[in-house]
Protein backbone atom coordinates (compact mmCIF):
# COMPACT_ATOMS: atom_id res chain seq x y z
CA UNK A 1 0.00 0.00 0.00
CA UNK A 2 1.25 3.30 -1.00
CA UNK A 3 0.97 6.73 1.00
CA UNK A 4 0.83 9.80 -0.47
CA UNK A 5 0.91 13.14 0.48
CA UNK A 6 -1.08 16.26 -1.15
CA UNK A 7 0.93 19.21 -2.00
CA UNK A 8 -0.98 22.18 -3.58
CA UNK A 9 -0.53 22.39 -7.64
CA UNK A 10 0.30 25.90 -8.62
CA UNK A 11 0.88 25.17 -12.12
CA UNK A 12 -2.57 23.97 -12.11
CA UNK A 13 -3.97 26.94 -10.33
CA UNK A 14 -2.21 28.93 -12.64
CA UNK A 15 -4.19 27.52 -15.77
CA UNK A 16 -7.23 27.65 -13.52
CA UNK A 17 -6.57 31.12 -13.35
CA UNK A 18 -6.58 32.22 -17.00
CA UNK A 19 -9.36 29.86 -17.84
CA UNK A 20 -11.52 32.52 -15.75
CA UNK A 21 -9.62 36.02 -16.04
CA UNK A 22 -12.98 37.68 -14.60
CA UNK A 23 -13.88 36.43 -11.67
CA UNK A 24 -13.18 33.18 -9.27
CA UNK A 25 -14.67 30.65 -10.78
CA UNK A 26 -17.66 29.18 -8.62
CA UNK A 27 -18.09 25.01 -8.22
CA UNK A 28 -21.10 23.47 -6.88
CA UNK A 29 -20.22 20.16 -5.32
CA UNK A 30 -22.89 17.33 -4.93
CA UNK A 31 -22.74 13.97 -2.63
CA UNK A 32 -24.61 11.38 -3.19
CA UNK A 33 -24.67 7.97 -0.90
CA UNK A 34 -22.70 7.12 2.22
CA UNK A 35 -20.87 8.87 4.74
CA UNK A 36 -17.65 7.92 2.83
CA UNK A 37 -18.86 9.75 0.20
CA UNK A 38 -19.88 12.71 1.79
CA UNK A 39 -16.15 12.76 3.12
CA UNK A 40 -15.06 12.73 0.07
CA UNK A 41 -16.80 15.48 -1.02
CA UNK A 42 -16.20 17.45 1.77
CA UNK A 43 -12.38 16.55 0.22
CA UNK A 44 -12.97 17.78 -3.36
CA UNK A 45 -14.86 21.37 -2.06
CA UNK A 46 -10.66 21.36 -0.21
CA UNK A 47 -9.24 20.94 -3.22
CA UNK A 48 -11.14 22.80 -5.54
CA UNK A 49 -10.79 25.82 -3.10
CA UNK A 50 -7.57 25.39 -2.88
CA UNK A 51 -6.95 25.94 -6.67
CA UNK A 52 -8.89 29.11 -6.61
CA UNK A 53 -12.35 28.15 -6.95
CA UNK A 54 -15.30 29.48 -4.78
CA UNK A 55 -18.76 27.51 -4.00
CA UNK A 56 -22.19 28.20 -4.72
CA UNK A 57 -25.06 26.23 -3.56
CA UNK A 58 -27.15 25.99 -6.77
CA UNK A 59 -26.06 24.87 -10.13
CA UNK A 60 -27.39 27.95 -11.83
CA UNK A 61 -24.61 30.17 -10.58
CA UNK A 62 -21.45 27.69 -10.81
CA UNK A 63 -18.76 27.42 -13.12
CA UNK A 64 -18.01 24.15 -12.03
CA UNK A 65 -21.07 21.27 -11.27
CA UNK A 66 -19.62 18.07 -9.94
CA UNK A 67 -21.35 15.20 -9.03
CA UNK A 68 -20.08 12.80 -6.30
CA UNK A 69 -22.21 9.54 -7.29
CA UNK A 70 -22.86 6.41 -5.60
CA UNK A 71 -23.74 3.06 -7.45
CA UNK A 72 -24.79 0.47 -4.52
CA UNK A 73 -28.43 0.16 -5.46
CA UNK A 74 -29.42 0.58 -9.16
CA UNK A 75 -32.27 3.75 -8.05
CA UNK A 76 -29.12 5.22 -6.50
CA UNK A 77 -27.47 5.38 -10.23
CA UNK A 78 -30.71 6.23 -12.03
CA UNK A 79 -31.22 9.99 -9.63
CA UNK A 80 -27.55 10.82 -11.02
CA UNK A 81 -28.29 9.99 -14.33
CA UNK A 82 -31.81 12.40 -14.31
CA UNK A 83 -30.00 14.91 -12.74
CA UNK A 84 -27.02 15.22 -15.07
CA UNK A 85 -29.71 14.72 -17.83
CA UNK A 86 -31.31 18.32 -16.27
CA UNK A 87 -28.32 20.56 -16.91
CA UNK A 88 -28.26 20.00 -20.67
CA UNK A 89 -30.14 22.77 -21.01
CA UNK A 90 -27.86 25.00 -18.63
CA UNK A 91 -24.84 23.69 -20.62
CA UNK A 92 -26.33 25.19 -23.94
CA UNK A 93 -26.79 28.43 -22.24
CA UNK A 94 -23.69 28.64 -21.11
CA UNK A 95 -20.79 26.37 -22.79
CA UNK A 96 -18.18 27.60 -20.48
CA UNK A 97 -19.65 25.55 -17.68
CA UNK A 98 -18.04 22.25 -16.99
CA UNK A 99 -19.73 19.07 -15.85
CA UNK A 100 -18.17 16.40 -13.62
CA UNK A 101 -19.14 13.12 -12.40
CA UNK A 102 -16.79 11.27 -10.14
CA UNK A 103 -17.15 8.61 -7.28
CA UNK A 104 -18.26 4.78 -7.24
CA UNK A 105 -20.28 5.39 -10.29
CA UNK A 106 -17.28 6.26 -12.33
CA UNK A 107 -15.48 3.75 -11.62
CA UNK A 108 -17.21 1.18 -13.66
CA UNK A 109 -16.52 1.09 -17.27
CA UNK A 110 -19.78 0.57 -18.54
CA UNK A 111 -20.93 3.57 -16.81
CA UNK A 112 -18.15 5.96 -17.99
CA UNK A 113 -19.01 4.55 -21.89
CA UNK A 114 -22.84 5.43 -21.31
CA UNK A 115 -21.46 9.07 -20.30
CA UNK A 116 -19.22 9.08 -22.94
CA UNK A 117 -21.55 7.72 -25.57
CA UNK A 118 -24.87 9.42 -24.52
CA UNK A 119 -23.76 12.52 -22.62
CA UNK A 120 -21.50 14.77 -24.77
CA UNK A 121 -22.19 17.85 -22.49
CA UNK A 122 -20.66 16.01 -19.80
CA UNK A 123 -17.16 17.19 -19.95
CA UNK A 124 -14.74 15.96 -16.96
CA UNK A 125 -15.46 11.97 -15.43
CA UNK A 126 -12.91 10.51 -12.40
CA UNK A 127 -13.02 7.72 -10.10
CA UNK A 128 -12.73 7.64 -6.42
CA UNK A 129 -9.10 7.97 -6.73
CA UNK A 130 -8.45 11.55 -8.33
CA UNK A 131 -9.57 14.04 -5.58
CA UNK A 132 -5.83 14.84 -5.18
CA UNK A 133 -5.51 14.53 -8.89
CA UNK A 134 -8.56 16.68 -10.00
CA UNK A 135 -6.71 20.27 -10.61
CA UNK A 136 -4.49 18.85 -12.85
CA UNK A 137 -7.37 16.90 -14.42
CA UNK A 138 -9.16 20.66 -14.88
CA UNK A 139 -6.20 22.31 -15.96
CA UNK A 140 -5.66 19.58 -18.87
CA UNK A 141 -9.46 20.41 -19.42
CA UNK A 142 -8.91 23.57 -20.36
CA UNK A 143 -5.70 23.49 -22.27
CA UNK A 144 -6.49 20.85 -24.51
CA UNK A 145 -10.30 22.58 -24.48
CA UNK A 146 -11.47 18.73 -24.66
CA UNK A 147 -13.34 16.29 -22.70
CA UNK A 148 -11.35 14.48 -19.83
CA UNK A 149 -12.53 11.32 -19.32
CA UNK A 150 -11.12 9.03 -17.36
CA UNK A 151 -11.29 5.09 -17.52
CA UNK A 152 -11.57 3.61 -14.12
CA UNK A 153 -8.67 2.85 -12.47
CA UNK A 154 -7.17 2.27 -8.48
CA UNK A 155 -3.87 3.01 -7.04
CA UNK A 156 -4.97 1.25 -4.03
CA UNK A 157 -3.53 4.25 -2.34
CA UNK A 158 -4.01 6.32 0.75
CA UNK A 159 -3.66 10.15 0.27
CA UNK A 160 -3.24 12.15 3.22
CA UNK A 161 -3.09 15.51 3.64
CA UNK A 162 -5.81 16.60 1.02
CA UNK A 163 -7.51 20.28 1.96
CA UNK A 164 -10.84 19.72 3.32
CA UNK A 165 -13.80 21.95 3.46
CA UNK A 166 -16.16 20.48 6.19
CA UNK A 167 -19.91 20.72 6.08
CA UNK A 168 -20.57 21.32 9.38
CA UNK A 169 -18.56 22.93 12.38
CA UNK A 170 -19.48 20.59 14.91
CA UNK A 171 -20.06 17.38 14.02
CA UNK A 172 -17.38 15.55 11.31
CA UNK A 173 -16.15 12.45 9.34
CA UNK A 174 -12.83 10.57 9.79
CA UNK A 175 -12.38 8.32 7.56
CA UNK A 176 -9.38 5.45 9.32
CA UNK A 177 -10.02 2.93 6.40
CA UNK A 178 -10.51 2.76 2.75
CA UNK A 179 -12.29 0.27 0.53
CA UNK A 180 -13.64 -3.05 1.43
CA UNK A 181 -12.34 -6.50 0.98
CA UNK A 182 -15.20 -8.69 2.18
CA UNK A 183 -16.80 -9.18 -1.47
CA UNK A 184 -20.39 -9.80 0.04
CA UNK A 185 -22.17 -11.21 -3.15
CA UNK A 186 -24.56 -8.40 -3.58
CA UNK A 187 -21.95 -5.94 -2.90
CA UNK A 188 -20.66 -3.37 -5.64
CA UNK A 189 -18.70 -1.78 -3.10
CA UNK A 190 -15.21 -3.63 -3.16
CA UNK A 191 -15.14 -3.66 -6.79
CA UNK A 192 -15.58 0.56 -6.99
CA UNK A 193 -13.44 1.41 -3.52
CA UNK A 194 -10.72 -0.94 -4.42
CA UNK A 195 -8.78 -2.91 -1.53
CA UNK A 196 -8.95 -2.31 1.95
CA UNK A 197 -6.18 -0.17 3.75
CA UNK A 198 -5.89 1.57 6.42
CA UNK A 199 -4.80 4.71 7.35
CA UNK A 200 -2.13 4.95 10.07
CA UNK A 201 -2.91 5.42 13.56
CA UNK A 202 -0.68 8.80 14.12
CA UNK A 203 -2.39 10.29 10.78
CA UNK A 204 -5.68 9.77 12.47
CA UNK A 205 -4.91 10.79 16.16
CA UNK A 206 -3.41 13.93 14.27
CA UNK A 207 -6.79 14.89 12.29
CA UNK A 208 -8.57 13.45 15.42
CA UNK A 209 -6.92 15.74 17.67
CA UNK A 210 -7.19 18.76 15.45
CA UNK A 211 -10.71 18.64 15.12
CA UNK A 212 -11.08 18.38 18.54
CA UNK A 213 -9.04 21.11 19.28
CA UNK A 214 -11.49 23.19 16.48
CA UNK A 215 -14.07 22.29 19.32
CA UNK A 216 -15.81 19.56 17.29
CA UNK A 217 -18.78 17.85 19.65
CA UNK A 218 -18.76 14.38 17.62
CA UNK A 219 -16.43 12.63 15.31
CA UNK A 220 -17.65 9.64 13.20
CA UNK A 221 -15.34 7.15 12.16
CA UNK A 222 -15.78 5.85 9.19
CA UNK A 223 -14.95 2.55 6.98
CA UNK A 224 -16.78 -0.18 5.28
CA UNK A 225 -15.04 -2.19 7.84
CA UNK A 226 -13.98 -0.88 10.92
CA UNK A 227 -13.69 -3.80 12.49
CA UNK A 228 -11.17 -5.06 10.52
CA UNK A 229 -8.68 -2.05 10.77
CA UNK A 230 -4.90 -2.23 10.89
CA UNK A 231 -4.55 -5.14 8.77
CA UNK A 232 -1.41 -4.44 6.85
CA UNK A 233 -0.22 -2.09 8.95
CA UNK A 234 3.42 -2.24 9.94
CA UNK A 235 2.42 -2.10 13.80
CA UNK A 236 0.13 -3.92 15.40
CA UNK A 237 -2.89 -2.48 16.61
CA UNK A 238 -6.51 -3.42 15.81
CA UNK A 239 -9.75 -1.51 16.24
CA UNK A 240 -10.69 -1.58 19.51
CA UNK A 241 -6.33 -0.27 20.14
CA UNK A 242 -7.37 2.85 17.94
CA UNK A 243 -10.63 4.05 20.11
CA UNK A 244 -8.59 3.45 23.19
CA UNK A 245 -5.67 5.71 21.48
CA UNK A 246 -8.42 8.01 20.61
CA UNK A 247 -10.29 8.25 24.11
CA UNK A 248 -6.61 9.53 25.82
CA UNK A 249 -7.57 12.83 23.84
CA UNK A 250 -8.87 15.09 26.29
CA UNK A 251 -11.90 17.78 25.47
CA UNK A 252 -15.33 17.40 25.43
CA UNK A 253 -16.44 15.22 22.48
CA UNK A 254 -18.28 12.13 21.71
CA UNK A 255 -16.71 9.03 19.06
CA UNK A 256 -19.16 7.41 16.79
CA UNK A 257 -18.21 4.68 14.42
CA UNK A 258 -19.60 2.86 11.30
CA UNK A 259 -19.91 0.54 9.81
CA UNK A 260 -19.11 -2.68 11.96
CA UNK A 261 -19.11 -5.60 10.40
CA UNK A 262 -20.89 -8.71 12.48
CA UNK A 263 -17.89 -11.28 11.71
CA UNK A 264 -15.42 -9.06 12.99
CA UNK A 265 -17.48 -7.11 16.04
CA UNK A 266 -15.03 -8.48 18.67
CA UNK A 267 -15.48 -8.81 22.76
CA UNK A 268 -12.67 -6.37 23.16
CA UNK A 269 -14.55 -3.61 20.89
CA UNK A 270 -17.43 -4.44 23.05
CA UNK A 271 -15.50 -4.04 26.26
CA UNK A 272 -13.96 -0.64 25.49
CA UNK A 273 -17.21 0.88 24.24
CA UNK A 274 -18.66 0.16 27.75
CA UNK A 275 -15.42 1.90 29.74
CA UNK A 276 -14.51 4.34 27.86
CA UNK A 277 -17.32 7.23 28.05
CA UNK A 278 -16.46 9.34 25.36
CA UNK A 279 -18.04 6.34 23.11
CA UNK A 280 -21.50 6.73 22.19
CA UNK A 281 -23.57 3.90 23.29
CA UNK A 282 -25.40 2.91 19.93
CA UNK A 283 -24.07 -0.08 17.72
CA UNK A 284 -24.72 0.00 14.01
CA UNK A 285 -24.47 -4.13 13.07
CA UNK A 286 -26.38 -4.58 9.74
CA UNK A 287 -27.25 -8.22 9.85
CA UNK A 288 -28.63 -7.75 6.14
CA UNK A 289 -31.03 -11.21 7.01
CA UNK A 290 -32.12 -13.44 9.76
CA UNK A 291 -31.80 -16.70 7.80
CA UNK A 292 -28.33 -18.47 8.12
CA UNK A 293 -29.19 -19.36 4.84
CA UNK A 294 -29.01 -16.77 2.80
CA UNK A 295 -25.80 -15.08 5.01
CA UNK A 296 -24.13 -17.72 3.58
CA UNK A 297 -25.26 -16.90 -0.14
CA UNK A 298 -24.53 -13.29 0.58
CA UNK A 299 -20.89 -14.67 1.77
CA UNK A 300 -21.50 -12.89 5.23
CA UNK A 301 -18.85 -15.45 7.46
CA UNK A 302 -21.80 -15.44 10.30
CA UNK A 303 -24.40 -17.45 11.44
CA UNK A 304 -27.13 -15.69 13.80
CA UNK A 305 -26.89 -17.50 16.84
CA UNK A 306 -23.62 -15.61 15.94
CA UNK A 307 -24.92 -12.25 15.73
CA UNK A 308 -27.35 -12.75 19.04
CA UNK A 309 -24.40 -13.97 21.11
CA UNK A 310 -22.85 -10.39 20.15
CA UNK A 311 -25.85 -8.77 20.95
CA UNK A 312 -26.54 -10.13 24.47
CA UNK A 313 -22.79 -9.58 25.65
CA UNK A 314 -22.90 -5.85 24.43
CA UNK A 315 -26.60 -5.77 25.98
CA UNK A 316 -24.88 -7.20 29.39
CA UNK A 317 -21.60 -4.98 29.25
CA UNK A 318 -23.07 -1.41 28.11
CA UNK A 319 -26.50 -0.77 29.78
CA UNK A 320 -28.81 1.25 27.79
CA UNK A 321 -27.09 0.41 24.25
CA UNK A 322 -29.23 0.26 20.79
CA UNK A 323 -28.20 -1.56 17.42
CA UNK A 324 -29.54 -0.35 14.20
CA UNK A 325 -28.97 -2.48 11.32
CA UNK A 326 -29.44 -2.47 7.27
CA UNK A 327 -31.46 -5.25 5.81
CA UNK A 328 -31.74 -6.73 2.39
CA UNK A 329 -35.00 -7.68 1.76
CA UNK A 330 -35.90 -9.91 -1.65
CA UNK A 331 -32.27 -11.42 -2.11
CA UNK A 332 -32.19 -14.00 -5.14
CA UNK A 333 -33.62 -16.86 -3.82
CA UNK A 334 -35.42 -15.61 -0.43
CA UNK A 335 -38.32 -17.68 0.65
CA UNK A 336 -41.06 -17.03 2.91
CA UNK A 337 -39.22 -18.90 5.55
CA UNK A 338 -35.75 -16.88 5.16
CA UNK A 339 -37.90 -13.39 5.03
CA UNK A 340 -40.10 -14.86 8.30
CA UNK A 341 -36.40 -15.74 9.94
CA UNK A 342 -35.54 -11.88 9.67
CA UNK A 343 -38.92 -10.64 10.92
CA UNK A 344 -38.06 -12.82 13.67
CA UNK A 345 -34.87 -11.26 14.53
CA UNK A 346 -35.92 -7.62 14.21
CA UNK A 347 -38.78 -8.52 17.07
CA UNK A 348 -35.98 -10.29 19.19
CA UNK A 349 -33.05 -7.87 18.60
CA UNK A 350 -35.52 -4.79 19.04
CA UNK A 351 -33.38 -2.45 16.57
CA UNK A 352 -34.12 1.48 17.56
CA UNK A 353 -33.48 1.97 13.37
CA UNK A 354 -33.52 -0.03 10.35
CA UNK A 355 -31.77 0.81 7.17
CA UNK A 356 -34.09 -1.30 4.67
CA UNK A 357 -33.30 -2.06 1.13
CA UNK A 358 -34.75 -3.96 -1.74
CA UNK A 359 -32.07 -5.96 -3.14
CA UNK A 360 -30.89 -4.43 -6.33
CA UNK A 361 -29.00 -6.80 -8.82
CA UNK A 362 -25.16 -5.38 -9.80
CA UNK A 363 -23.54 -6.15 -12.70
CA UNK A 364 -20.26 -7.26 -11.93
CA UNK A 365 -21.06 -9.22 -8.43
CA UNK A 366 -21.98 -12.75 -8.21
CA UNK A 367 -25.40 -12.27 -6.81
CA UNK A 368 -26.85 -11.23 -10.25
CA UNK A 369 -25.49 -14.25 -11.74
CA UNK A 370 -28.08 -16.16 -9.26
CA UNK A 371 -31.64 -16.91 -10.55
CA UNK A 372 -34.13 -14.71 -8.94
CA UNK A 373 -37.60 -16.08 -9.35
CA UNK A 374 -39.47 -13.52 -6.46
CA UNK A 375 -41.79 -11.25 -8.37
CA UNK A 376 -41.29 -7.34 -7.27
CA UNK A 377 -44.88 -7.19 -6.01
CA UNK A 378 -44.03 -9.96 -3.44
CA UNK A 379 -40.75 -7.98 -2.74
CA UNK A 380 -42.56 -4.76 -2.31
CA UNK A 381 -45.05 -6.45 0.20
CA UNK A 382 -42.45 -8.02 2.34
CA UNK A 383 -40.95 -4.70 2.16
CA UNK A 384 -43.79 -3.20 4.00
CA UNK A 385 -44.34 -6.05 6.26
CA UNK A 386 -40.63 -5.81 7.35
CA UNK A 387 -41.45 -1.90 8.43
CA UNK A 388 -44.83 -2.59 10.11
CA UNK A 389 -42.87 -4.87 12.61
CA UNK A 390 -39.94 -2.53 12.89
CA UNK A 391 -42.06 0.35 13.68
CA UNK A 392 -44.12 -1.75 15.99
CA UNK A 393 -41.16 -2.54 17.93
CA UNK A 394 -38.83 0.55 17.66
CA UNK A 395 -42.03 2.90 18.34
CA UNK A 396 -42.91 1.17 21.45
CA UNK A 397 -38.96 1.16 23.03
CA UNK A 398 -38.97 4.63 21.83
CA UNK A 399 -41.94 5.87 23.96
CA UNK A 400 -40.79 3.53 27.04
CA UNK A 401 -37.85 6.35 27.12
CA UNK A 402 -40.10 9.18 28.44
CA UNK A 403 -39.30 10.51 31.58
CA UNK A 404 -35.68 10.48 31.76
CA UNK A 405 -33.27 12.54 31.57
CA UNK A 406 -30.66 12.68 28.09
CA UNK A 407 -27.26 14.58 27.16
CA UNK A 408 -27.85 15.49 23.33
CA UNK A 409 -25.89 17.25 20.95
CA UNK A 410 -27.87 20.16 19.46
CA UNK A 411 -27.75 19.52 15.54
CA UNK A 412 -30.49 22.15 13.89
CA UNK A 413 -34.16 23.45 13.50
CA UNK A 414 -36.54 20.91 14.41
CA UNK A 415 -39.60 20.62 12.36
CA UNK A 416 -42.15 23.22 14.47
CA UNK A 417 -40.86 26.72 14.57
CA UNK A 418 -38.78 27.92 17.72
CA UNK A 419 -37.81 23.82 18.25
CA UNK A 420 -34.15 22.42 17.71
CA UNK A 421 -33.35 18.89 17.42
CA UNK A 422 -30.87 16.65 19.67
CA UNK A 423 -29.54 13.45 19.12
CA UNK A 424 -29.03 11.16 21.86
CA UNK A 425 -25.98 8.99 22.44
CA UNK A 426 -28.17 6.27 21.34
CA UNK A 427 -28.35 7.93 17.97
CA UNK A 428 -32.56 8.33 18.26
CA UNK A 429 -33.32 12.34 17.88
CA UNK A 430 -35.54 14.75 20.64
CA UNK A 431 -37.26 17.79 19.49
CA UNK A 432 -37.48 20.26 22.27
CA UNK A 433 -38.22 23.81 22.32
CA UNK A 434 -35.06 25.78 22.83
CA UNK A 435 -33.15 29.19 21.09
CA UNK A 436 -30.81 28.71 18.07
CA UNK A 437 -27.87 29.77 20.10
CA UNK A 438 -27.23 25.87 21.57
CA UNK A 439 -27.13 24.83 17.88
CA UNK A 440 -23.55 22.52 18.01
CA UNK A 441 -23.52 22.46 21.97
CA UNK A 442 -24.65 19.87 24.20
CA UNK A 443 -27.60 20.05 26.12
CA UNK A 444 -29.60 18.15 28.84
CA UNK A 445 -33.37 17.35 28.05
CA UNK A 446 -35.92 15.40 29.75
CA UNK A 447 -37.89 13.33 27.11
CA UNK A 448 -42.03 13.70 27.81
CA UNK A 449 -42.80 11.72 24.89
CA UNK A 450 -42.72 10.60 21.29
CA UNK A 451 -44.65 10.76 17.85
CA UNK A 452 -43.24 7.88 15.98
CA UNK A 453 -39.53 7.46 15.80
CA UNK A 454 -39.28 11.30 17.35
CA UNK A 455 -38.60 11.69 20.85
CA UNK A 456 -40.31 14.77 22.67
CA UNK A 457 -38.81 16.41 25.39
CA UNK A 458 -38.19 20.08 27.10
CA UNK A 459 -34.88 21.77 28.14
CA UNK A 460 -33.73 20.42 31.69
N1 LIG B 1 -20.00 -1.77 4.51
C1 LIG B 1 -21.27 -1.66 5.04
C2 LIG B 1 -22.38 -1.26 4.10
C3 LIG B 1 -22.13 -0.55 2.84
S1 LIG B 1 -23.46 -0.45 1.72
C4 LIG B 1 -21.66 -3.00 5.62
O1 LIG B 1 -21.05 -4.01 5.37
O2 LIG B 1 -22.62 -3.05 6.36
C5 LIG B 1 -24.83 -0.04 2.75
C6 LIG B 1 -25.95 -1.03 2.69
O3 LIG B 1 -26.50 -1.07 1.41
C7 LIG B 1 -25.56 -2.46 2.98
O4 LIG B 1 -25.43 -2.74 4.33
C8 LIG B 1 -26.69 -3.23 2.35
O5 LIG B 1 -27.74 -3.41 3.26
C9 LIG B 1 -27.14 -2.31 1.23
N2 LIG B 1 -26.78 -2.85 -0.09
C10 LIG B 1 -25.55 -3.05 -0.58
N3 LIG B 1 -25.62 -3.57 -1.82
C11 LIG B 1 -26.94 -3.70 -2.11
C12 LIG B 1 -27.67 -4.19 -3.22
N4 LIG B 1 -27.06 -4.67 -4.31
N5 LIG B 1 -29.03 -4.16 -3.17
C13 LIG B 1 -29.67 -3.69 -2.08
N6 LIG B 1 -29.03 -3.23 -0.99
C14 LIG B 1 -27.67 -3.23 -1.00
FE1 LIG C 1 -20.33 -4.23 0.73
FE2 LIG C 1 -20.01 -6.27 2.36
FE3 LIG C 1 -17.99 -4.56 1.96
FE4 LIG C 1 -20.14 -3.78 3.33
S1 LIG C 1 -18.69 -5.38 3.93
S2 LIG C 1 -19.10 -2.65 1.71
S3 LIG C 1 -21.79 -4.85 2.31
S4 LIG C 1 -18.87 -5.94 0.44
FE1 LIG D 1 -22.31 4.25 -2.57
FE2 LIG D 1 -19.75 4.26 -3.00
FE3 LIG D 1 -20.64 4.60 -0.57
S1 LIG D 1 -21.20 2.89 -3.92
S2 LIG D 1 -22.56 3.47 -0.55
S3 LIG D 1 -20.97 5.97 -2.27
S4 LIG D 1 -18.81 3.51 -1.17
Amino acid sequence: MEKLTYTHDAASAAVIARFYPDAPPLAYVHSFGCQQNVNDGEKIRGVLMDVGFGLCENVEQADLILFNTCAVREHAEQRVFGNVGALKKLKEQNPRLVIGVCGCMAQQAHIVDKLRKSYPYVDLVFGVDGIDRLPAMLAQRFTRGKRYLEDPRTRNAVVEDLPIRRDSGFRAWLPIMYGCDNFCTYCIVPYVRGRERSREPEDILAEFRDLVAHGYKEITLLGQNVNSYGKGLSQPIDFADLLQRLCQVEGDYQIRFMTSHPKDASRKLIDVIAAQPHLCRHIHLPVQSGSDRLLKAMNRHYTIEQYKDLIDYARQKIPGVTFSSDIIVGFPGETEEDFAATLRLVEEVGYMQLFTFIYSPREGTPAAKLPDPTPRAEKTARMERLLATQERVSYAAIAAMAGQTVRVLVEGAGRLPGTLNGRLDNNLVVEFAAPDSLVGQYARVRLTGSRAALLLGELA
